[in-house]
């Protein structure tokens, strides 16, 4: 295990108890728009301070990028933390108990550590780089499915005219044909986290995710035994936010699946 990962796992705990209390007084849940159809709570940021600090106090001196308070810190230092205190705001502020706290950290701008915790369900995801995932401290795997038939796949049917041609709602309704099942929970780092234990088959997203959305899901995904690529086949998945992620066998189906109804690079 990561050294700094008993932290980690104490400051995701602690923000899943703020989490739980709140949503059990939603009366109180202050919602701001961003931008349209986008919001963030009193909740989202009192959690992310509560994170902050509990690492701040346990290593100070180090680089900070968060969705709620930017980035800050020491920009020399070698250790930068990855901070999304609720993935899945809209289903929190729907009173849908389903999203998470994502914690990850990177050294030299590689994942090391990843802690992911789903309050509701008690379920904590770590993964160290190297050393595997463990949901609850049992070691997870991404599941072994070959072929689409039985898949349960996690991908968004709405899409970003930047990204897909018109031809992409069509071809993911014949997708659905050849699978059991397609979901979108509102969380993606959930999503991820599930297909690393193996419930989901794969996950793709094409909605310019956040690297707070996808670092440490990334991890437990490859500590799984997975794989993660670009819709594109590409490798700079985590700086796109554009990703497919899976067993190897799948994401490689995925990937020519998708990759036809891309939008091609000279008209994006
Ligand atoms: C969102 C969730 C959602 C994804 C959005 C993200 P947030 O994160 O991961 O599943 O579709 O693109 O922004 O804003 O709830 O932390
Ligand atoms: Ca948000
Ligand atoms: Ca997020
Ligand atoms: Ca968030």
């Amino acid at each position: 295990m990561h050294p700094m990962m008993n932290v980690a796992v104490k400051a995701a705990r602690k923000a899943g108890r703020m989490i739980l209390n709140a949503s059990e007084n939603m009366q109180n849940v202050k919602v701001e728009t961003k931008s349209p159809n986008n919001y963030v709570t009193n909740v989202d940021v009192d959690v992310e301070k509560a994170i902050i600090d509990i690492l701040q106090r346990a290593f100070p001196d180090q680089y900070y990028i968060t969705e709620e308070s930017g980035e800050f810190g020491n920009e020399d230092s070698d250790h930068t933390w990855i901070i999304d205190p609720i993935d899945g705001t809209n289903n929190f502020i729907h009173g849908i108990p389903h999203h998470c706290v994502s914690i990850a950290m990177q050294f030299r701008g590689k994942t090391e550590l990843a802690v992911i915790y789903n309050p509701y369900l008690d379920q904590l995801f770590t993964a160290t780089k190297g050393s595997g995932a463990q949901l609850n401290g049992q070691r997870i795997r991404v599941a072994n499915r070959k072929d689409f038939s039985g898949c349960l796949f996690s991908g968004a049917l709405k899409f970003s005219k930047k990204v897909f041609e018109h031809t992409y709602p069509e071809a993911v309704l014949d997708l659905h044909k050849e699978i059991s099942g397609l979901r979108y929970s509102g969380s993606l780092a959930l999503d991820m986290c599930y297909v690393a234990a193996g419930y989901l088959d794969a996950v793709w997203t094409s909605r310019d995710a956040k690297i707070w959305d996808t670092a440490g899901a990334a991890l437990m995904i490859k500590e799984a035994g997975g794989m993660l690529c670009g819709l594109d086949g590409g490798v700079t998945f985590l700086e796109d936010g554009r990703l497919i992620g899976g067993n190897p066998r799948i994401v490689a189906k995925l990937t020519k699946f998708l990759t036809p109804h891309l939008v091609p690079a000279e008209k994006a």
